[in-house]
C-alpha cells in the first residue's frame, strides 16, 4: 500500500536550515529515512517536497481522490493555511501530522496548528524519528482496517 510523505515550505533545505534547531541530516537523508522504514513495514513509501501551497493542496487532492493515507510536515502552513486545512478536512484514509521540532516549546505563533483538528493524530519534537514513529502509526491503523 502507497503512503504519501508530504512536505511543505523550506524542508528541502534540512542541513543547512536552523540545524540548532532541525539538525544536520538532509532532506536527502530524511527521503532514505523514509524508504527505508517503509520497507521495514511493508508499505511503499512516496516523499514529495514544495514550497508551494498550491502544489500541496493538489497532492492532497490526490489523496483523497486515491484513498491513500499520508504522513505531512505542513512546515510554516500549519499555522496559518486554512485553504490546506481544507483540503485535508477531505481525507479517506487516515493523516499523521509531524514536525520535527516541538512548535509547543518554541515562539508563540507556533503553537497553533490549524490542521491538528482534521489529523488522525500528531508526532512532534522528536527530529527525524518523528516520520518513524508516524509511519509506524499508518502501519498499524491500515493493519487494524484489515482485520
Ligand atoms: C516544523 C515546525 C514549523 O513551525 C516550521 O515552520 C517548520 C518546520 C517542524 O518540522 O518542526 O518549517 O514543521
Amino acid at each position: 500500500r502507497t503512503v504519501l510523505v508530504l512536505n511543505g515550505p523550506n524542508l528541502r533545505r534540512l542541513g543547512t536550515r536552523e540545524p540548532d534547531v532541525y539538525g544536520a541530516a538532509t532532506f536527502d537523508d530524511l527521503v532514505e529515512l523514509c524508504r527505508e522504514t517503509g520497507r521495514r513495514l511493508d508499505l511503499h513509501v512516496e516523499v514529495r517536497q514544495t514550497d508551494d501551497e498550491a502544489e500541496l493542496v493538489g497532492w492532497v487532492h490526490e489523496a483523497a481522490d486515491a484513498r491513500l493515507p499520508i504522513v505531512l510536515n505542513p512546515a510554516a502552513f500549519t499555522h496559518y493555511s486554512y485553504a490546506l486545512r481544507d483540503a485535508l478536512a477531505q481525507r479517506t484514509a487516515p493523516l499523521v501530522e509531524v514536525h520535527i521540532s516541538n512548535p509547543a516549546a518554541r515562539e508563540e505563533f507556533r503553537h497553533t496548528s490549524v490542521v491538528a483538528g482534521v489529523a488522525t493524530g500528531t508526532i512532534a519534537g522528536f527530529g527525524m524519528t518523528s516520520y518513524v514513529l508516524a509511519l509506524q502509526a499508518v502501519a498499524d491503523m491500515l493493519a487494524a482496517e484489515a482485520i
